[in-house]
């Protein structure tokens, strides 16, 4: 005969017995009452024929002796089918209690079964759905778990390296980048003196890039023999922590020296004035307090720029809108022109017919001084920076744009972070914090603007803003005309 389809062909033959049912017991019950009822009928007939009916039976053609023995097999049969029944009826008493049981049991064993897969399941979940990466390595290193986070870290599948060995699928290094191998391997030192450890780390990624890692690890032992077995390894990316400790180095360094230059030359410039006042003709003097007060401007500039950072950070810049004329803005920056940017040549091109943007007039220049400020210093003095700006849909695009060292395409996308500076040979004696360029991006965005670079090392960069158009409804009445 053909099987049901997709039952399984190996499925064992499960014996089927019919249980009692209560249906099962009314019916021996009855066929007991029945029974009974028999019997008593019996008996009455008989006790009839034994005491009143002498008579009757005198007359009866059968002899008084058969009808008697016929008499008592018919109540010994009734007695023994009234036993019968009876102990058909224990017995499916019996039978059905003990089911009763079992099914009873059974039902506490399924319930037991549901907690024990909701239990597994939890700890599947909190394993897979676990931040930090967790492997679990038997006695000879091999890989029996490898949760989710794990295989973001260091970029392999767990069902590929499951069974493989750890030192092949994750490469550690220590912090000096000596690679952990052999005794000096974490999971397998553990192993060996069964002492957990915690130490941060290298991670090597496939791809060559290391990330840095804290990672505990620890034995898991044999709750009788005390035995390391297995080892635990929890492994935690901590490289933005990391880049946070080197960008607050950074900052110190940075802005100890941008703070001592001038501070030393003010004192230096200032002492000389002090003490050989006498002996300093008019003009050297001039020069001096010219120097002192250029200074003094830098380190206020300095001040300035860190206080805006603070905002930027804590997203804290407040805006102060109002209708902004470009052009009018770029005519008054050249007016300080020469004092800031001595003879270098700024070419404006802005057209006089065009819109007012809605901006902070005071942060919008801020934003093109700096990359003026910029584009003159990256740039060799005999050539040109180009200022120009266009309408582009629902904003006014304004560039910079200048022929000088130009940017490489791998650091353009850095250069807008904090204190983020490339130094090239021809860079490299540039003065400058790296917070210029930050500075420009918090402050374009706080205008709901974009801010790219278009460079070409050796030919020059065009850093470039959008701000948002003065809507119509916002202008002057007689500007709507
Ligand atoms: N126009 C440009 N041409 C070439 N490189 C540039 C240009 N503008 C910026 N850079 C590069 O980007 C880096 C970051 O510029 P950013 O303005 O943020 O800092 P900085 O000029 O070094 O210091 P400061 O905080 O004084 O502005 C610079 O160090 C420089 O290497
Ligand atoms: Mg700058």
């Amino acid at each position: 005969m053909k099987g049901r389809p997709g039952a399984s062909p190996t499925a064992p033959a499960i014996r089927m017995t019919k249980r009692p049912g209560h249906a099962d017991i009314q019916r021996a019950r009855w066929q007991l009452w029945a029974v009974t009822f028999a019997i008593l009928g019996s008996l009455a007939v008989a006790l009839v024929f034994l005491a009143g009916g002498q008579s009757a039976i005198r007359h009866n053609p059968l002899p008084q002796g058969t009808l008697r023995v016929a008499l008592l097999g018919l109540i010994a049969a009734f007695v023994l089918y009234a036993i019968d029944r009876e102990r058909h009826l224990r017995r499916l008493a019996e039978r059905l209690t003990h089911e009763q049981v079992e099914s009873t049991q059974l039902a506490t064993r399924l319930r037991y079964l549901a907690e024990l897969q909701r239990e597994r399941d939890t700890s599947a979940a909190l394993f897979d759905g676990a931040a930090d990466g967790i492997v679990v390595v038997d006695a000879e290193l091999r890989l029996l778990r490898f949760n989710g986070a794990m295989q973001a870290l260091c970029g392999q599948t767990g069902s590929k390296v499951l069974g493989g060995l750890a030192p092949v699928v994750l490469h550690f290094e220590s912090t000096d980048g000596t690679p952990l191998e052999g005794a000096e391997y974490p999971l397998a030192a553990v192993l060996a003196d069964g002492m957990p450890r915690s130490m941060e780390l290298l991670l090597f990624v496939p791809g060559g890039e290391r990330r840095w890692v804290s990672g505990t690890f620890s034995p898991i032992r044999d709750p009788e023999t005390g035995e390391a077995v297995l080892a635990l390894g929890i492994v935690r990316d901590i490289s933005q922590q990391k880049e946070i400790e080197q960008l607050q180095r950074d900052f110190v360094s940075i802005v100890s020296h941008e703070l001592r230059a001038p501070l030393t030359a003010i004192k230096g410039f200032a002492k000389t004035l002090v003490v050989k006042d006498e002996e300093l003709s008019p003009a050297t003097r001039r020069e001096f307090l010219s120097t002192v007060n250029e200074q003094a401007e830098r380190l206020a500039r300095l001040v300035d720029d860190l206080l805006q950072v603070s905002r930027i950070d804590a997203k804290r810049v407040r805006v102060e809108w109002s209708e902004v004329d470009v052009a009018d803005v770029l005519r008054d920056l050249m007016g300080q022109f020469h004092s800031k940017w001595g003879a270098r040549r700024v070419v404006v091109d802005v057209d006089r017919g065009l819109p007012v943007v809605r901006a902070d007039r005071q942060k919008f220049e801020e934003i093109l001084i700096n990359l003026i400020d910029n584009a003159i210093k990256y740039s060799p003095e005999s050539t040109p920076v180009r200022v120009s700006a266009r309408v582009t849909g629902d904003e006014l695009e304004i560039a910079v744009a200048d022929r000088g060292f130009g940017i490489a395409p791998d650091d353009a996308a850095e250069l807008f972070q904090k204190f983020q500076r490339i130094t090239t040979p021809a860079t490299r004696d540039i003065g400058g914090t790296g917070l210029g360029l930050y500075i420009v991006k918090g402050l374009v965005e706080a205008h709901g603007g974009r801010v790219w670079v278009e460079s070409v090392p050796g030919a020059g960069s065009t850093f470039a803003f959008t701000m948002p158009r003065a809507r119509a409804e916002a202008l002057p009445e007689e500007m709507h005309a």
